[in-house]
């Protein structure tokens, strides 16, 4: 039920992420699909410190062959909360398993945050489309500092939160909880807002028939998903008693491409600020009728079959990639790994201007 008037080109989006084994696919998803014009790629602290985050952005980039679109580096910190990442799902460099290559994909030197709303200022009244697949720090910060995005932003796609089940507390869902504050302003702006949550991720599960389809593309970005999913899987059966791993964020960007794979329900959405147990959790009211200015919606149910389609798809369009020659790459992912899990999580490490230095590597 979100809003999608009949199709009139390719979806511009913008991806603000914390890659994280599922931003790696949704930013493969976005890359391959034809239904999709990716405008940018952010970064936001979240599964593991900004450096580490965008350092694996950049890889996925350069494994994936994306060239044209500028990538940036955002808040390295929530609002008002501590730092809080998840080495437990993702590891220690956020995105264990695969080696990483260098990067062949330069930083863009603006922060995130005004890379955000430069691109939405600059195109059309309500053709961009907003997907967040981390914390909402540089989202809610946008909107802060240029609040006319919030009318001409298409809509707000976003994998967070959830209505009946939590992951990093009984009720609560990590990126939420990372950043509360940031998801209250982001959900009490008047924009479309679609929730991408829990109850529709945890549908999309890796399963091997899924990991099998995946790997018969044969391509070098197809085996890197692979590895990916296979570290996945091991941590989310260690940490979260699952049998295989819900890949929750391409869900978002699949809902771009075809909200006939997800459907949704109209509901008003709130962030629970001041709970002693509840904090961070999405309120959904599912009283009926919704109240006429409901700007809200909630994903529900998810086509397995058609999702994975489509992951599958954008792999095989991406095809073969040439990657820079480095015949030390997986040493160095190695090394990079261990060199990242000993980096301070500093804003002096953190810095934009370092990321290009390890990017540059
Ligand atoms: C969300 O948290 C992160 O660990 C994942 O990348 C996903 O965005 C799931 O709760
Ligand atoms: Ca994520």
């Amino acid at each position: 039920m979100g809003v999608h008037p009949p199709t009139d080109g390719p979806r511009k989006i913008i991806l603000d992420c914390d890659p994280g084994h599922d931003d790696a696919v949704a930013i493969l998803l976005a890359h391959g699909s034809p239904d999709i014009e990716l405008l940018a790629v952010t970064t936001v602290v979240g599964n593991q410190t900004l450096a580490k985050v965008t350092r694996n952005a950049l890889a996925v980039g350069t494994i994936a062959g994306i060239t044209g679109v500028p990538f940036a580096a955002g808040c390295d910190r929530p609002l008002v909360r501590t730092i809080e990442n998840a080495p437990d799902i993702h590891g220690e460099s956020g995105m264990d398993g695969p080696a990483q290559p260098d990067s062949a994909i330069e930083l863009d030197p603006r922060h995130a945050v005004d890379l955000i709303i430069e691109t939405v200022m600059a195109h059309e009244p309500g053709t961009v489309t907003l997907v967040p697949t981390g914390g909402l720090t540089n989202i809610a910060m946008a909107a802060r500092k240029e609040p006319r995005i919030v009318e001409r932003v298409r809509e707000v796609v976003l994998m967070g939160g959830g209505y009946h089940v939590g992951n990093w507390s009984a009720v609560a869902e990590f990126n939420i909880i990372i950043d509360p504050e940031a998801a209250h302003i982001v959900f009490n702006e008047p924009w479309p807002v679609v929730m991408v949550g829990l109850d529709l991720t945890h549908q999309a599960l890796a399963t091997d028939e899924v990991v099998a389809q995946i790997e018969a593309v044969g391509t070098g970005p197809a085996r890197f998903v692979r590895e990916l999913m296979d570290f996945f899987k091991a941590t989310y059966q260690d940490a979260q008693g699952f049998d295989f791993p819900p890949v929750h964020d391409p869900c978002a960007v699949a809902y771009v491409i075809d909200p006939s794979i997800v459907s949704t329900r109209k509901v008003p959405v709130d962030i629970e600020l001041a709970g002693t147990l509840t904090l961070g959790m999405t309120v959904a009211d599912f009283r009926a009728p919704a109240p006429e200015d409901c700007h809200t919606s909630v994903a529900v149910d998810l086509d397995h079959a058609r999702f994975w389609d489509l992951v599958t798809d954008a792999l095989e369009r991406i095809g073969e990639v040439d990657l820079p020659t480095n015949p030390e790459a997986a040493a160095d992912g190695i090394a990079a790994s261990d060199a990242a899990a000993s980096d301070s999580d500093s804003a002096d490490s953190d810095s934009a201007a370092s990321m290009g230095q390890v990017a540059a590597r």
